[in-house]
C-alpha cells in the first residue's frame, strides 16, 4: 500500500555547500560602474543568485565526481574517449537498449580483462550512425569532440566557408532555423551568410486567461509556412543547411514537438538539404515530448531521443547543458549521410576525393587537440559521460522542469509579465509588456531591467532581446524575428525553493518599481560582433512619455549616473 501526500517526495539532497558573501547594493553599484554596466563583466562572487546562464554551471552529482577519478589524461585514446562515444550511441541511438560501457571502468573490467576491453571497447567497429568507431573513425571520421558548443559551430563554419567560396564564389546563403542561438548567428554571419529565425512569434507571448497551460503548446516549433515561403523566396539551392534548436533557447526555451521536427526533416530532405540539430538541450526537449505529445507518454527519454536524432543529418551540441557537465561540445554527422554526400568531393568513378570528415578533423586537431580529447581534459570527459546518463533520468528532468514552472507560476500569480509556459532551462520576462510598451527598441530597457536585478537584489539575469540580438543593426525583416526578453536561467541541480522564492519576490518588486529603471545607451562597441559580451553601457533617464506611471518622475529629474 502506498501512502500519498499532495506534495512530491524529494529527489535529491545537498552534498557539498558553497557559502555566498553578504554584499550591499552600494558595493554592487560600484562594481557595475567599474565594469561599464556590462553584465558579463560583473564579478560572480558578488551575487546571491547567478541566472546569467545554465551553461556549464551545473552542480554535478556524486556519481559524476566519482567518474572523474576513473579518467586518464592520455594524449592519444584515453579510456574516456571510448566511453564517451558509446554514451552518445547509448543515449541518442540505442534507446532503452543501452550498453553502458562506463560500467566496465566502474567495475574494473579495464584492469582485469584486457581481452574483453579489446573486443568490446578499444577495437570495436561501429558505422552507419552519428558515432563511427574503431577503424571507421579513422577512415570516415564523423564525430568531433570540442570544448563547447560554439567550438562545434566554428569548426563547421570554418571548414564550410572556404568550401562554399570555392564551389559557389560570391554567393550569399541563407541558413534558417526555428531560432539560432547568438553564437550560431554570429558564426553564420561571420561566414558571410544570413541566419533566419522562423518561429511562431504570434503565439509566443500569448498567455491563457488562467495563466497556465495544461498541455505544453510547443511554442519553440519552426513555423512551417514561413520555412516554405523562405525556400520559395531565396531558392532551395541557396539554403545549404536547415537548423532546429532543441529546446529553442532564443525563443524562451520553448519545446519543439516531434511532429514539427518530422515535418521540417521531410521538407529539408525533399530538397536535399542536410538537417542540423542544435542539441544543447536535447534531454529537456525529450521530457517535454514525453509529457505533452500524444503517443510518447510511455516512452523513456532515451527512446524519444532515439527517434528525435533519427530525423537529423548533423548534430551540433553544447554539452554544458544537457551533458550535466561543466565542459563539453560535439559536432557529428551521419556516416555516409546527406551532409557527407553533399560536402565531400567525389571522383568520377564515385570514389572519395576529399572527405568532409577529414577536413573537419584537420581543423579540429589544429584548433582544439586530437580527436580523442578535442580540447577537453580526461576528467571533464568522464564527468560528461556520466552526466549524459544523468540527463536521461526521468526523475531528474521532472524535478528540473517543474522547478522552472514553479518560478514561472509564482511570477504570473504576482502579475509579472513573463512567457508561459516556462522554458526547460529558465523563465523569460516579456520586456515590452513589462514596460507597458513604452520603451522603444533603442532604449535597451530590457538590459537595464537585468542590471537593476543585479544592483538591487544581487540576481544576475541575461538579456536576450533588443540589445544582445542587435535589433538596431538588423534588416526590418530580421527585426520581426527578435524576441525582446530577459532570461533567468536556472542552473542544474543547484537551487532550492528558497532561491526561487527570492527571485519571485525580487522581480515582483522591480516590476512594481519599473518606472525607476533607466534606459541605456551604448558608449563603446556598438557594432562589434556579439556586442553584448564587450560593449560598454551608460544609464540615462527615460522621457516622461516612456514611463507608464509618471509618479516617479521626480526620481529621474535628479538622476545622475552615480545614482544607478
Ligand atoms: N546553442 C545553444 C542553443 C545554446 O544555448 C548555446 C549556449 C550554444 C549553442 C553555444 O554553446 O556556450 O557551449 O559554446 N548557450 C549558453 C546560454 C551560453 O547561456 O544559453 P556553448
Amino acid at each position: 500500500m502506498e501512502f500519498k501526500l499532495n506534495i512530491e517526495a524529494p529527489k535529491s539532497w545537498t552534498h557539498v555547500v558553497r557559502e555566498v558573501p553578504h554584499v550591499t547594493a552600494d558595493q554592487r553599484r560600484r562594481a557595475l560602474q567599474a565594469t561599464h554596466y556590462n553584465e558579463f563583466a560583473f564579478p560572480a562572487g558578488m551575487l546571491y543568485i547567478d541566472c546569467l546562464s545554465d551553461s556549464g554551471t551545473t552542480s554535478m552529482t556524486d556519481t559524476q565526481w566519482a567518474a572523474m577519478f576513473l579518467a586518464d589524461e592520455s594524449y592519444g585514446r584515453n579510456k574516456g574517449y571510448y566511453v564517451l562515444l558509446d554514451a552518445f550511441r547509448d543515449l541518442w541511438e540505442r534507446g532503452d537498449d543501452q550498453v553502458r560501457l562506463i560500467n566496465y571502468m566502474k567495475e574494473g573490467v579495464d584492469r582485469d580483462d584486457v581481452e574483453k576491453m579489446m573486443n568490446d571497447v578499444y577495437l570495436k567497429d561501429y558505422e552507419g550512425g552519428f558515432i563511427n568507431g574503431g577503424q571507421f573513425q579513422l577512415s570516415r571520421p564523423n564525430t568531433f569532440i570540442v570544448p563547447q558548443g560554439r567550438c562545434a559551430e566554428t569548426l563547421l563554419f570554418d571548414v564550410l566557408k572556404p568550401l562554399f567560396a570555392r564551389r559557389w564564389p560570391g554567393k550569399v546563403f541563407t541558413i534558417p532555423s526555428n531560432a539560432h542561438f547568438d553564437t550560431t548567428e554570429g558564426n553564420i554571419k561571420q561566414m558571410g551568410n544570413v541566419p533566419r529565425n522562423l518561429f511562431h512569434k504570434e503565439i509566443l507571448f500569448e498567455v491563457p486567461e488562467s495563466g497556465h497551460y495544461d498541455v505544453n503548446p510547443f511554442k519553440g516549433n519552426m513555423d512551417i509556412d514561413k520555412l516554405n515561403q523562405l525556400l520559395d523566396a531565396v531558392g532551395v539551392e541557396n539554403v545549404p543547411l536547415i537548423y532546429t534548436t532543441v529546446t529553442n533557447n532564443s525563443v524562451c526555451g520553448q519545446a519543439v514537438s516531434m511532429q514539427n521536427m518530422r515535418e521540417v526533416s521531410a521538407i529539408a530532405h525533399k530538397h536535399g538539404i542536410p538537417y542540423v540539430m542544435d542539441g544543447a538541450r536535447w534531454a529537456e526537449n525529450c521530457y517535454f515530448i514525453k509529457m505533452n505529445e500524444p503517443g510518447y507518454a510511455d516512452k523513456s527519454i532515451a527512446e524519444i531521443a532515439k527517434e528525435m536524432f533519427s530525423l537529423f543529418d548533423v548534430v551540433s551540441a553544447s554539452l554544458k547543458k544537457n551533458g550535466h557537465a561543466n565542459m563539453g561540445g560535439l559536432l557529428a554527422f551521419r556516416d555516409k549521410g546527406l551532409f557527407w554526400q553533399k560536402f565531400s568531393e567525389f571522383n568520377e568513378d564515385g570514389s572519395v576525393k576529399t572527405d568532409i570528415g577529414h577536413l573537419l578533423k584537420v581543423r579540429q586537431i589544429s584548433a582544439y587537440g586530437n580527436d580523442s580529447y578535442g580540447g577537453m581534459s580526461g576528467h571533464d570527459i568522464m564527468a560528461l559521460c556520466q552526466g549524459l546518463y544523468e540527463e536521461a533520468r526521468f526523475d531528474y528532468q521532472d524535478e528540473r522542469v517543474k522547478q522552472c514552472q514553479y518560478l514561472a507560476d509564482g511570477l504570473t500569480r504576482n502579475g509579472v509579465p513573463i512567457v508561459q509556459p516556462a522554458g526547460g532551462h529558465g523563465i523569460y520576462v516579456d520586456v515590452d509588456r513589462f514596460f507597458d510598451y513604452k520603451r522603444n527598441h533603442e532604449s535597451f530597457a530590457g538590459q537595464a531591467l537585468s542590471l537593476e536585478m543585479v544592483h538591487r537584489y544581487g540576481i544576475r539575469c541575461s538579456e536576450l532581446g533588443d540589445f544582445s540580438m542587435e535589433y538596431d543593426l538588423k534588416t526590418p525583416e530580421q527585426q520581426k524575428e527578435v524576441c525582446n526578453v530577459v532570461r533567468l536561467a536556472i542552473n542544474r541541480s543547484q537551487f532550492s525553493k528558497q532561491h526561487m522564492d527570492y527571485i519571485i519576490a525580487a522581480l515582483t518588486q522591480l516590476y512594481k518599481d519599473r518606472d525607476t529603471i533607466p534606459n541605456l545607451k551604448i558608449t563603446f562597441g556598438h557594432n562589434l560582433p556579439m556586442r553584448h559580451f564587450h560593449a560598454w553601457l551608460e544609464p540615462y533617464a527615460p522621457t516622461e512619455e516612456e514611463m507608464a506611471d509618471k509618479s516617479n518622475y521626480s526620481y529621474w529629474k535628479t538622476w545622475t549616473p552615480d545614482q544607478f
